[in-house]
């Protein structure tokens, strides 16, 4: 029998596969349903830096008012009701999934600044969250905003958040770095103890027909955890926080290179919409079918095996692989060509 045990921001896991923030853990039956299908962990939705500081605007607003009605002053606020979940609900969904499952429950909270927000983190804790998973995405639209200013305001808001709760905190990134090893370390010593590779970047389209923009939400594709693999590679063995991989990962196949290149764990949305919850079991038989055969007894006796620290020759991780692939494409071409 294959041990799939792990550990992940020093919560023992079952398992390498993580269901990561998606709607669908909105539903008990569907957070029991990834439980009984193998998933080691569930991290819920995120609730929005946005929402909460509309909701406690309300609340002022309430109060100075002078009005009785909480729910009533949400209607001056339209926007809110785009929104899926209050802080209440939140709160006491997570409960209900605690009550529900054994696995851990991870709750996510969704800004790019430190605010009045962040106090929030401690309810989740309160709530039974067995850590928290920090969405930091943040977008520099202006030209005064400098890159060191905005991962100055990150690093504020992972300290700010880790200060207030006990539980661990990780943070998933957006790829869009320049140094993601040294924004990494700073991450550690502002107490973080996991990191995302990456979060998802939802650029809106273009309607050129009714000239508008439309935000959009595509399922990923397996094409999309190269770059996570290439970075987790990187970092493996370099930085003492736990590594997770969200983005990409559809099959057994994508569950071994993610730990192979030195995830902890892998994490799974898409495949999860497009396949159904039960998709879990199938691809954790196939990740047992495929080590069976190699003799493996557990699965980490592969974690790392191909990350840069471990293969002999690290040039696939740095600039040799684009000049190697540049020239060999360009050689085909041109075979081709004449
Ligand atoms: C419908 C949908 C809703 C999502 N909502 C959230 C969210 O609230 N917070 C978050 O951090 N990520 C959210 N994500 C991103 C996923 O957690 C995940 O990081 C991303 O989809 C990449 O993983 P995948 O390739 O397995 O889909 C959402 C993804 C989908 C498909």
């Amino acid at each position: 029998m294959i041990d799939f045990s792990t550990q992940y921001l020093g919560l023992k896991l079952s398992g390498p596969i993580v269901v990561s923030s998606t709607p669908l853990s909105e539903n008990i039956d569907n957070v029991k349903r990834m439980e009984d299908s193998g998933a080691s962990a569930i991290v819920l939705v995120s609730l929005f830096e946005e929402q909460l500081a509309l909701e406690s605007k309300a609340l002022d607003e309430d109060l100075s008012r002078g009005t009785d009605s909480f729910a009533e002053s949400l209607g001056y606020l339209p926007d809110l009701r785009d929104y899926r979940m209050t802080q209440e609900v939140y709160l006491e969904h997570l409960r209900k999934c605690k009550e529900a499952v054994k696995i851990p429950i991870l709750a996510s909270l969704n800004g790019a600044t430190t605010g009045g927000w962040v106090r929030f983190a401690k309810d989740m804790e309160q709530a039974g969250a067995d850590a928290i998973e920090l969405n930091t995405y943040a977008l520099a639209t202006s030209k005064s905003q400098t890159a060191a200013f905005l991962e100055g305001q990150i690093l504020e808001l992972v300290a700010a958040v880790t200060s207030a709760v006990k539980v661990p905190v990780s943070v998933k990134l957006s790829q869009s770095f320049t140094s993601i090893p040294h924004l990494v370390s700073q991450l550690e010593d502002a107490g973080a103890r996991g990191v995302v590779l990456f979060n998802r970047f939802y650029q809106p389209d273009f309607d050129i027909e009714t000239l508008e923009v439309r935000p959009t939400l595509h399922f990923s594709t397996p094409s999309e955890l190269l770059p996570r693999l290439h970075w987790a590679a990187i970092l493996y063995g370099n930085m003492k926080a736990d590594l997770a991989i969200s983005g990409g990962v559809h099959s057994a196949e994508d569950v071994l290179k993610g730990i192979m290149a030195g995830a902890g764990v892998t994490m799974m949305a898409s495949a999860l919409h497009i396949h159904g919850i039960e998709h879990i079991s199938r691809v954790l038989a196939d990740v047992r079918y495929w080590l069976e055969k190699r003799e493996y007894t557990s699965l980490w006796e592969t974690r790392g095996c191909l990350s840069r620290r471990s293969v002999p020759d690290t040039s696939p991780f740095d600039r040799g692989n684009y000049i190697k692939t540049l020239s060999s494409y360009s050689l085909r071409q041109t075979v081709g060509a004449f």
